[in-house]
């Protein structure tokens, strides 16, 4: 099992580069042997980009938790 925690420079979001980003992270860990992958660190639940971003590429929630006030979310994926 591993965990990713991408990201896309400020000026560069929101244009597709997280998606293929994603993709190809997911294509070499599967290629590696990784059964499952999760977020480091999960994700805020304020964060509707990179939330909309991981359940495009299959991510599920797993959780939500609440660390110093703000509320995140642990996703999940199974690349079995
Ligand atoms: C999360 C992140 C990696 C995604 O990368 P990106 O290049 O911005 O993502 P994409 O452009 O490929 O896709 C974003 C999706 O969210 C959608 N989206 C954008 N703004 C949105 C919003 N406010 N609410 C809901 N969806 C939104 C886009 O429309 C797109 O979905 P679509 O293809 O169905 O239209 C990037 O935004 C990032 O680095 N954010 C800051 C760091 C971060 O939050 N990392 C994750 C912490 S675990």
């Amino acid at each position: 099992d591993c965990r990713i925690a991408p990201v896309v420079a400020d000026h560069l979001q929101g244009n597709g580069l997280g998606t293929e980003l994603l993709k190809g992270a997911l294509g070499i860990l599967r290629q590696r042997g990784c059964r499952h992958v999760i977020l480091f660190g999960g994700t805020r639940t304020s964060n509707a980009q990179a939330i909309r971003a991981y359940e495009k590429a299959g991510f599920r929630p797993a959780g939500v938790f609440r660390e110093r006030g703000i509320e995140s979310v642990d996703m999940w994926l199974s690349l079995k």
